[in-house]
């Protein structure tokens, strides 16, 4: 038994001026997978998370609103908690940077930087807004670019020519508030002397803290030099006022990361337990952040040298991950494929995107392309086709014919024990969040216990009494297989998780792997997942055309969602999906009670058969099939009829009776060929 990890983890503080996206929800789900697994794995490991309440963009919003930034702030909260749960991010405290806990220890940190002589003031000169009366954050100035001329540019850059430079160096500057011409103004500033942590910081991301390619980026920081940090804005400012400087805000970014503690500090109050024990220099627990690239600097300079400088721990690890494209594009609003985590909610389930995002992602910084043909196709091959199929083709037999008995010695031991075998390299992907590989693991293994099943035929043994005992094995083996599998993918799929829990009657957890199932009585199998259909991607793409960024109100109150219409064509897409095979009719057999049916035998090529049930008996006698060729639907769910399992569908055309005509290629076709 390994020894048992004290883990603290977080994801960034979503912004408080509008609701998650699924951009944000790609991170809370990569950071949410990880803690799960390291609890599945039996080690301590705690989530927390916050709005990130402070800022100009949160205090214009809200004044543009109608609200005051607590208004704003404490809606906007609800709302991200309510996404992150309907997403099932297990976060154990969701809490607001605009709180008592998070005033304390930014004060503390900034009174005990302060006292180290790393804090430095001076008066600088900033644009500012004679009518607002307010300073100009750099992004709410635009001009004409210093270097090219271009029109319309933003403070900071030129979207036309790449230059980047000073508000105050922009031609003809107008205030993005007022309209106004900004005025040079000075004040006073507080700066973070970063420098003096050079040494600490060089040391400390020249280990494992951080991926090569943020160690590559931060070389390139070091050569830039490490300059001051600005760490005050002056009033009007929605944030907190920094002690004994009245007017004198703590920047947003000052107070952010802070928010980590803050939220753990709200958690350790209400759960008893040591805060000290997580953030003090001497601690044994880890502590690890999941970010996106864009806020790394803040991450890996900024705040292991704010903590180290105010006494605290440092991280252990900082883990970057890269954008959420969909379609190969960013996302867009008038594509419709900039989406709202609350509007993905109002269509799908989320464990489709939990299991998408989980096979695409890996441990670096490539951005993640949500392709949504892509994603229907995956999540309905990989989840509902391989995994769950697993279950529903055996669960019938243990429930029908077994009273719902595994048997006492399941078949397939060396399978088994391969799958069980392979759980250390699949927890190796989880622990480096190499978690597409970890996928891909798993899916091969639930291939495995498919070419089982398949080749075990529990369906046909099921026809001859004699072979009962074999049925029971075969199936109990199918079932131990998916409970193996269904706990891999417990971290991405803990609601699927927890109905294979209830089917199995057995709390999933990885230490009891090996654990025999002999005996063990299992529930009636209900349906445990659904395919996802391609028209409810286009109602939330057509709903995601409406909404404007950062409607914080209208997601509040989001509508009443519409059904899609009754599809009553299919889309070339579906049509395609249809595997038609050339087989060849090697058995024929009228079915014992049945009017109409033929059990036949189809042969695919390369040793591949299924059974099949066809409605063709008024047509055909059996004795005349044998030996045809057919054309037959390949990749039709196996369905349990009365009498037994059927794998597919033969096409046949006709009004009926003795009019039924089986689409028979002819003689040149081969067992297998596609049919196009
Ligand atoms: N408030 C800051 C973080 C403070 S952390 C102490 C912030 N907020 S944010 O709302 O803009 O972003 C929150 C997180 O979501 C960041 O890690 C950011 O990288 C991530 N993402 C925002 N848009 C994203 C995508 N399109 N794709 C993936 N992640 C994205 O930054
Ligand atoms: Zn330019």
């Amino acid at each position: 038994m390994p020894e048992r990890r004290r883990i603290l983890v977080t994801s960034a503080l979503p912004y408080a001026n509008g609701p998650l996206h699924l951009g944000h929800i790609i991170e809370q789900i990569q950071t949410d997978i990880w803690a799960r697994f390291q609890r599945l794995r039996g080690h301590e490991c705690l989530y927390v998370c916050a709005s990130d309440a402070h800022g100009t963009p949160v205090m214009l919003r809200a004044a543009k609103e109608g609200l005051t930034p607590e208004e704003l702030i404490a809606s906007v909260q609800q709302g991200h908690r309510a996404d992150s749960a309907g997403f099932l991010i297990d976060c154990a405290n969701f809490h607001s940077t605009h709180s008592p806990e998070n005033r304390y220890f930014a004060e503390l940190i900034y009174t005990r930087l302060a006292a180290g002589g790393h804090i430095a003031r001076r008066a600088i000169e900033q644009a500012y807004d004679p009518e607002r009366g307010m300073f100009l954050p750099d992004r709410y100035i635009k001009g004409e670019c210093p270097r090219c001329g271009a029109a319309d540019q933003y403070g900071d850059s030129c979207e036309a020519c790449g230059a980047t430079y000073t508000p105050l160096e922009l031609r003809n500057p107008v205030s993005a508030l007022s309209g106004a011409t900004p005025v040079r103004r000075e004040s006073e500033h507080f700066f973070f002397r970063l420098g003096d942590f050079e040494a600490m910081l060089r040391e400390w991301t020249s280990g494992e803290r951080v991926q090569p390619e943020v160690a590559n980026k931060l070389q390139e920081w070091f050569g830039e030099g490490l300059r001051d940090w600005d760490i005050s804005r002056d009033a009007p400012y929605f944030g907190f006022e920094i002690p004994g400087e009245p007017g004198k805000y703590f920047y947003v970014w000052v107070d952010a990361p802070i928010g980590y503690m803050a939220s753990f500090q709200d958690y350790c109050s209400r759960e008893g337990l040591d805060f000290d024990r997580y953030w003090s220099p001497a601690s044994d627990a880890e502590l690890y952040h999941f970010i996106g690239k864009d806020i790394a600097y803040f991450h890996t300079l900024f705040w292991p040298a704010m903590l180290h400088g105010a006494g605290f721990r440092t991280p252990n690890g900082v883990f970057c991950h890269g954008f959420l494209t969909v379609d190969g594009q960013k996302m867009s609003k008038s594509r419709g494929t900039f989406i709202l985590a609350r509007t993905y909610l109002d269509h799908l389930d989320p464990e489709y995107f939990r299991y998408y995002i989980a096979a695409k992602l890996g441990a670096g910084l490539e951005d993640i392309d949500l392709n949504l043909e892509d994603f229907v196709q995956r999540v309905n091959a990989d989840l509902v086709g391989k995994v769950v199929n697993i279950a529903s083709r055996c669960a019938g037999f243990i429930d029908k014919r077994f009273g719902g008995l595994l048997a006492p010695g399941a078949a397939a031991a060396e399978l088994r024990a391969e799958c069980v075998a392979e759980g250390e390299a699949i927890a190796a992907c989880y622990e480096a969040r190499e978690y597409g590989k970890a996928m891909r693991r798993i899916m091969a293994l639930a291939d495995r216990a498919n070419q089982y099943i398949d080749h075990e035929k529990p369906w046909a043994l099921a026809r001859d009494p004699a072979q009962a005992a074999r049925v029971q094995a075969v199936c109990s083996a199918g079932i131990d297989l998916f409970r193996i599998l269904a706990t891999y993918l417990a971290p991405v799929l803990p609601a699927l998780a927890a109905r294979a829990a209830a089917f199995l009657r057995l709390p999933l957890d990885w230490a009891s792997l090996p654990a025999s199932l002999d005996g063990h009585a299992i529930a009636t199998f209900t349906p445990l997942m659904n395919r996802i259909a391609p028209e409810r991607i286009a109602a939330m793409i057509e709903a995601s055309k409406g909404h404007t960024e950062g409607a914080a109100t209208a997601a509040a109150a989001a509508p009443a969602t519409t059904q899609p219409p009754i599809a009553d064509t299919i889309a070339f897409e579906d049509f395609a999906k249809v595997d038609l095979r050339v087989a060849r009719i090697v058995a024929a057999e009228p079915v014992a009670g049945a009017d109409k049916l033929l059990a036949l035998t189809l042969d695919l090529g390369g040793g591949l058969r299924r059974n099949v049930f066809a409605g063709i008996k008024s047509a055909y006698a059996a004795g005349d099939l044998v030996g045809r060729l057919t054309v037959m639907v390949a990749n039709l769910a196996p369905r349990t009829m009365r009498f037994g399992v059927s794998e597919g569908m033969v096409l046949a055309a006709g009004p009926g009776g003795k009019d039924i005509f089986l689409l028979a290629p002819d003689s040149g076709a081969e067992p297998g060929m596609q049919v196009k």
